[in-house]
């Protein structure tokens, strides 16, 4: 049987990575244009690397629902480059001695330790807001409002302050489950729905999509638990064991550590289900590095 569309994935994402870093480089603020300071400590984070995975997850949905970069400034460029840099700011903020207290992100000092902790509160706010500058500038309305759900109070933000509130207490398989599902699942969520939205997919493509993103966007923070575990610091670019420092409620301590890893099979094998048997692209691609990558 012929597949319905057969991809290199590990080409794709190399690719869109470099996209990524081109489109961060042109977005951020110059760290020639005052506040220097500021503009550095936003460069040093956002282009210190990292996977990318939603810029790359939302062209992918994009393509996948038919949709065609066109113009320099493409909508669907700016949302990238606003979903990287809204990701970016909430590391910093994850890493500061108030919340996770974490000293390397990406193979570098964290950006409190490099560059002082207001600075570093500072460098995310401004981040959250150049990113819905761009946001703005894609003339979706709609994608705004999706961007705005996923780290708002019952997103990225509220499953954060259930992370941090859950610290120290054993918590039950639905409650790690909903935490990890909004402190991270919603945005990786939101990245796969504003590509699908800004390419105009129907209500049916977009609810599968919706379901796709779910499921990774839950089995990558069930795997990011395992990496924190078995990890190896210098592949991941932040070190092990940050999880146990802190208490915190993560999958393994709630269902141990081979549950958790065959919960986070599971969720990638519901995700492969959603698209025909034969059909290779890269969003499945995708859902299968998930399940196997080392940072
Ligand atoms: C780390 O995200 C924080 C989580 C949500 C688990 P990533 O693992 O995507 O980090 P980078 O962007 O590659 O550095
Ligand atoms: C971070 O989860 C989630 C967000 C930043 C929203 P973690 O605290 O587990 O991420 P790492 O392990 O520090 O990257
Ligand atoms: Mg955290
Ligand atoms: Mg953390
Ligand atoms: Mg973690």
């Amino acid at each position: 049987m012929t597949p319905v569309r057969s991809v290199d994935g590990w080409a794709y994402l190399e690719s869109t990575r470099q996209l990524t870093d081109n489109l961060l480089a042109r977005y951020a603020p110059s760290v020639e244009a005052e506040p220097r300071s500021l503009h550095e400590a936003m460069r040093y984070s956002l282009m210190a690397g990292g996977k990318r995975l939603r810029p790359i997850l939302c062209l992918a949905a994009f393509e996948y629902c038919g949709g065609k970069p066109r113009e320099k400034d493409d909508p669907v460029h700016l949302a990238m480059a606003a979903l990287e840099m809204v990701h970016t700011y909430s590391l910093i903020h994850d890493d500061l001695p108030c919340m996770d207290d974490d000293d390397l992100r990406r193979g570098l000092p964290t950006v409190h330790k490099k560059f002082g902790e207001a600075l570093a509160v500072l460098a995310g706010d401004a981040l959250h807001v150049v990113a819905f500058e761009l946001m703005a500038r894609t003339n979706s309305i709609p994608a705004v409002a999706e961007l705005s759900a996923a780290v708002g109070t019952s997103g990225m933000l509220g499953g954060q302050v259930a992370d941090l509130e859950a610290e120290g207490r054993r918590v039950t398989e639905a409650e790690i489950s909903n935490i990890h599902a909004r402190k991270t699942g919603a945005l990786i969520r939101g990245s796969v729905r504003i590509g699908a939205i800004l390419a105009g997919a129907d209500q049916k493509m977009l609810a599968r999509l919706t379901s796709y993103g779910e499921k990774i966007g839950l089995a990558f923070q069930i795997v990011d638990d395992v990496l924190d575990i078995e990890g190896d610091a210098r592949i991941l670019g932040k070190e092990i064991g940050s999880d146990s420092k802190n208490q915190k409620a993560t999958y393994p301590a709630a269902v141990g550590l081979e549950t958790a890893k065959a919960r986070a099979g599971g969720l990638i094998d519901e995700a492969l289900a959603l698209f025909e048997p034969y059909d290779d692209n890269v969003l499945t691609y995708i859902a299968r590095y998930i399940g196997q990558r080392e940072n």
